[in-house]
């Protein structure tokens, strides 16, 4: 199987780009990085992707006048690979419109909270006010409502009595580097696609997230 082209957008420590990294290395996951970009110089998710020998890209959103002007440059950069699949991993910047149009269907996005549960930022704080005794992540096809598009897989993890936000965020993480990968997959095999602003995998129409059940 040719290997989909992808870009993936970060602006921290980019565990969830190595575990799409390790996976491609490990598992076969038949993908191709053409490019990381980051709007943080210091990013450590940079080094990451050199340590592969991964191209990578720095667009500082701060030199740039306003948010269309931003995302304008970041489409040119990403268009530039000519990716089939651009993968919001931990990219802490809110898209645009336009933006968010021109990859419709093409761009994914991890979010550490059982969506629709929590959108926006302190998701782990918020879950833990909230007393909920469970708590997760979602991948999701990225549309034009924030946090808002369809999700495609969840993984769910126990609040403990004794958590923080940091445990908790840690436990959430790991999940994290499951269901990454796995949608990706799904996405580079032809399997998921969205039509419609409408998930489908494998042809059915997507009506619940799909739920991480460890044994994939
Ligand atoms: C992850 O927990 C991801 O879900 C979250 O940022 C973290 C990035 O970690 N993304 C968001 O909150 C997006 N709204 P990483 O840089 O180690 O992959």
């Amino acid at each position: 199987m040719k290997p989909l082209p992808i870009v993936v957008l970060i602006s921290g420590g980019g565990s969830n780009l190595q575990a799409i990294i390790d996976a491609i290395e490990q598992q076969h996951l038949p993908v191709e990085i053409r490019a990381v970009i980051s709007n943080c110089a210091d990013a450590y998710g940079l080094q990451r992707a050199r340590n592969h020998g991964i191209e990578t890209r720095v667009i500082d959103h701060r030199e740039f006048a306003d948010r269309e002007r931003f995302d304008q440059a970041l489409q040119q950069a990403i268009d530039s690979y000519a990716p089939e699949l651009v993968v919001l991993a931990g990219f802490m910047r809110i898209l645009t419109p336009g933006f968010v149009a021109h990859y419709q269907g093409h761009l994914f996005n991890i979010h550490p909270s059982l969506l629709p549960d929590y959108r926006g930022l302190h998701t782990h704080r918020r879950a833990l006010e909230a007393n909920d005794t469970r708590h997760g992540a979602s991948v999701h096809f990225v549309t034009g409502e924030l946090d808002g598009g369809p999700v495609v897989i969840q993984a769910e993890v126990p609040v403990l009595p004794d958590d923080t936000p940091e445990t908790l965020a840690a436990r959430v993480l790991v999940q994290e580097h499951k269901i990454y990968p796995q949608a990706i997959r799904w996405f580079a095999e032809g399997r998921l696609r969205l039509d419609n602003e409408k998930p489908y995998l494998d042809g059915k129409l997507l009506e619940r997230p799909t739920q991480w059940d460890g044994s994939r």
